[in-house]
């Protein structure tokens, strides 16, 4: 053989080598639409549109989902490439196989219209120190939830490493965010520089009318979610406060339609990364103008809990501080207590659930609690949510340090027909009104940057 040939046979490893190396990675679902859909998203390092091919039998992939998508970016000197497609027309309670370049996937589709499902929440999970990684990909594995919402700070960072260590964090959970949803808002550490530019490209959350994923809501059986960005109180200098506003007013027009189908829909829960409420010591994000600005609104600037209150919310969750805290139901600082006070709920009940692991140590919490602040955990863990049905919600937090152990545990509930009733008292305008004031001394303070 010539040494042409040689150099040809060599050539040829050389690409087949290459092109093993280079597959799509970092396969991860998320909800798009009703339970019928499913959106795929995945990552490349070269460019070229790909099909998804999907079925119920894994040797017969019949349907195909042509890529929508498909966006070059960069984080500093890497170039990567994300790709998007929807999965439709899948048939209820039914396991899907998915096909992408060679790479075979599955799932489970809900039921039509599920009543009842159980989700996975927590916030601050680091690639590195990730305390709850493990149980959350064995559990999520074994069934023990249906979905994930990460409620902000991914990875530590996205963009670290000019993006390679959101690419580990990616791999590492693909063998779970590729069978079940991860459904994500952005935290401070996504904010890369760029306007948040590595969390808009590697994630595709459901449609908003502004082409981003900052805020969003979906529903679910007897929920409506609502994923919202506090870091637009955050980094109002560096990209502007219009956003804000935009937020706000997509919100109230979201709210108001969850409100209106509240009959069929019944419960309503929202997310932001940063906490409403919460007892850190010396915190600004619990007691200070950034949570001032946040939940009331400041400067000309609306918050959002006086929308949560107006909609009846009926829980809120948030991370950003290392613990978790479950608080009694509260509207502008005026709280509920006493047996029962979580049935027919007179106002939101707010869950920190911030520890799922990380590079800094768990928050200290002050030793002077909210008067509202009902549990409290500095274990690292996240919080299991049973839906089980129309008017009761069950909610764990699962602790890593005690074996996984469910060391908060609550029933949240209603009568069928609450919010009827408390939503016709809203509209002749009996909002809760609140007896604490903050001390104006707070409003004077900058918004401070808050590394949690
Ligand atoms: C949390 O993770 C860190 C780093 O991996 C480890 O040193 C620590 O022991 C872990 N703690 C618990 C309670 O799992
Ligand atoms: C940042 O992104 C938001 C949301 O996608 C967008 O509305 C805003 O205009 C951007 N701001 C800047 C300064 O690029
Ligand atoms: C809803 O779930 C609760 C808790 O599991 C249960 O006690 C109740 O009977 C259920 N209600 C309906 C209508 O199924
Ligand atoms: C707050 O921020 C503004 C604008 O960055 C600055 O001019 C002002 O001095 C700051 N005030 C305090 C009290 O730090
Ligand atoms: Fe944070």
């Amino acid at each position: 053989m010539g040494l042409f040939w040689h150099s040809c046979i060599l050539l040829a490893i050389f690409l087949q080598v290459a092109i093993a190396a280079s597959v799509p990675e970092q396969v991860h679902l998320a909800f798009h639409g009703d339970t019928s859909e499913m959106a795929v998203i995945w990552t490349t390092f070269y460019d070229g549109l790909h099909h998804v091919y999907y079925g119920t039998d894994v040797k017969n992939m019949n349907q195909v989902a042509i890529e929508t998508s498909i966006k070059k970016w960069t984080s500093g000197s890497v170039t990567r490439y994300s790709h998007r497609a929807k999965m439709s027309n899948l048939k209820p309670s039914t396991t899907y196989y998915y096909k992408i370049e060679g790479r075979v996937f599955e799932f489970k589709t809900l039921s039509a219209n599920p009543q009842s499902y159980r989700v996975c929440i927590f916030g601050d999970l680091g690639y590195e120190h990730g305390n709850s990684t493990d149980a959350i990909i064995r559990n999520g594995l074994n069934g023990q939830f249906d979905f994930i919402i990460h409620v902000g700070d991914i990875a530590y960072d996205l963009h670290t490493d000019d993006g390679r260590r959101g690419d580990a964090y990616m791999r590492r959970f693909e063998p779970l965010f590729s069978a079940i949803p991860y459904m994500v808002i952005a935290g401070n550490h996504e904010n890369d520089g760029k306007n948040f530019s590595n969390f808009q490209e590697r994630f595709w959350m459901p449609h908003n009318g502004f082409n981003d994923n900052h805020f969003y809501s979906f529903d679910l059986g007897p929920v409506h979610w609502v994923g919202l960005s506090s870091e637009f109180y955050g980094y109002d200098r560096e990209y502007g406060k219009e956003s804000i506003w935009t937020q706000y007013n997509w919100l109230n027009t979201d709210l108001k339609a969850a409100v209106s189908k509240r009959k069929s829909v019944p419960w309503i829960i929202t997310y932001q990364h940063r906490p409403i409420y919460c007892s850190i010591d010396y915190n600004h994000d619990c007691s200070e103008f950034e949570n001032t600005f946040l939940r009331s609104g400041a400067l000309g600037l609306p918050g959002l809990e006086p929308s949560y209150i107006q909609s009846h919310v009926d829980l809120n969750f948030c991370g950003h501080q290392h613990a978790y805290e479950r608080f009694y139901p509260v509207a502008d600082r005026k709280y509920y207590t006493g047996k029962d006070v979580y049935h027919n709920a007179p106002a939101p009940t707010y869950i920190l659930t911030g520890s799922a692991g990380c590079h800094t140590p768990a928050a200290k919490f002050s030793s002077e609690p909210l008067d509202w602040s009902a549990f409290r955990s500095d274990d690292y863990g996240y919080s299991l949510l049973h839906i089980a049905n129309a008017t009761h919600i069950h909610v764990q937090f699962i602790s890593i340090n005690q074996h996984e152990k469910p060391t908060d545990d609550f029933w949240i509930s209603k009568d069928p027909n609450h919010l009827d009733a408390a939503m016709r008292s809203f509209k002749t305008g009996q909002i809760p009104r609140s007896k604490g004031t903050l001390s104006p001394i707070l409003l004077k303070n900058n918004f401070s940057r808050n590394s949690d």
